[in-house]
């Protein structure tokens, strides 16, 4: 069966086009966060050479013995989970987060740390990038969103390695919703990562150097549910390991989550959603059991939804 989803071509902005050309991307992307909270863009400005760098630097860390993996695992009461981890019959990962003495490398393969940091800015210049045309997709002021989103403390970049199926363990990832404003995924050309729209699970055909990106829960937030944070999983493939690089462009934990008043004082709505902040959204996570038993209960923002008041529900009359 053939899926359709929004496969989104970012060149007008990266090497130049016409205003027309511009507003026929921003009009596709509108589109895609609100009907699929998902799309993948090609043309998104990060060189080819760069993500197969770090492709190779991360498979050759994956390739080595585990003792020499564990060297890197998070310092005993290091602030932030830098590092490497391994979950059995699942997959490995290592993460970091904005370059600083925080983030911990392996000696080898040569040059990991120099890879990791440019792919990382890389990524970085690509957010700043999709956090402008989502402002403009919102027909927000100039910058409205990335004087909000200010603070670069907690993005994440996670290279992982999902292994093969099992006959016990088909699921990488159990279904989730990201936390933060969106999250920018490529991968090796591995299938495996699926988004659920309208009840069915969609697969993505892996394009190469293409980046996945899906709306996270703050956005949706943010929004006033105008862009849609997507439950997702990965389902590990029989007899093939997938490698993935998961950048999450984040909102800083304490920071209130809610309706932009730029949004919605424009055009008079009402806020769908009252104010939370990511840590309490991830505790709330915790205390609902993410994953919990069935997909249709990934918590989300709904979870922090305006119920709606007496006056605006229906009134029968006799
Ligand atoms: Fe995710």
């Amino acid at each position: 069966m053939a899926y359709n989803y929004p496969v989104i071509d970012l060149a007008p902005f990266i090497t130049g086009g016409d205003a027309k050309k511009k507003e026929e991307v921003i009009e596709k992307l509108r589109e895609a966060c609100s009907d699929y909270g998902f799309f993948v863009a090609v043309n998104h400005g990060i060189p080819d050479q760069i993500m197969d760098n770090t492709m190779d630097a991360t498979i050759g860390f994956f390739n080595l013995d585990l003792e020499e993996k564990l060297k890197i695992t998070t310092p005993p009461g290091a602030p932030l989970a830098a590092g490497y981890t391994k979950e059995p019959a699942k997959s490995e990962h290592w993460q970091m987060f904005t370059p600083a003495p925080i983030n911990v490398f392996p000696a080898n393969p040569p040059h990991f740390k120099e890879t990791m940091e440019e792919m990382w800015w890389k990524l970085d210049e690509a957010a700043v990038l999709v956090q402008s045309l989502l402002n403009d997709c919102l027909r927000l002021p100039k910058g409205t969103l990335a004087k909000y989103n200010d603070s670069r403390g907690t993005d994440i970049l996670l290279g992982f390695h999902y292994l093969p199926a099992t006959e016990t363990e088909k699921t990488a990832v159990n279904a989730h919703r990201d936390n933060g404003l969106f999250t920018l995924v490529f991968e090796n050309q591995v299938e495996g990562l699926e988004f659920l729209k309208d009840g069915d699970w969609i697969p993505i055909d892996p394009i190469p150097h293409s980046l996945v990106i899906n709306v996270g829960d703050a956005l949706q937030a943010l929004s006033n549910d105008k862009m849609k944070s997507p439950t997702h999983r990965i389902l590990a493939q029989p007899g093939k390991s997938r490698y993935a690089f998961v950048y999450g462009y984040m909102v800083a934990e304490e920071k209130w989550v809610e309706p932009m008043p730029e949004l919605i004082g424009q055009t008079n709505e009402s806020p769908k959603f009252k104010k939370f902040n990511i840590k309490e959204h991830m505790a709330l996570k915790q205390v609902f059991k993410n994953p919990p038993p069935h997909w249709n209960d990934v918590v989300g923002v709904h979870y922090h939804a305006i119920a709606p008041s007496v006056g605006a529900t229906a009134v029968t009359t006799n």
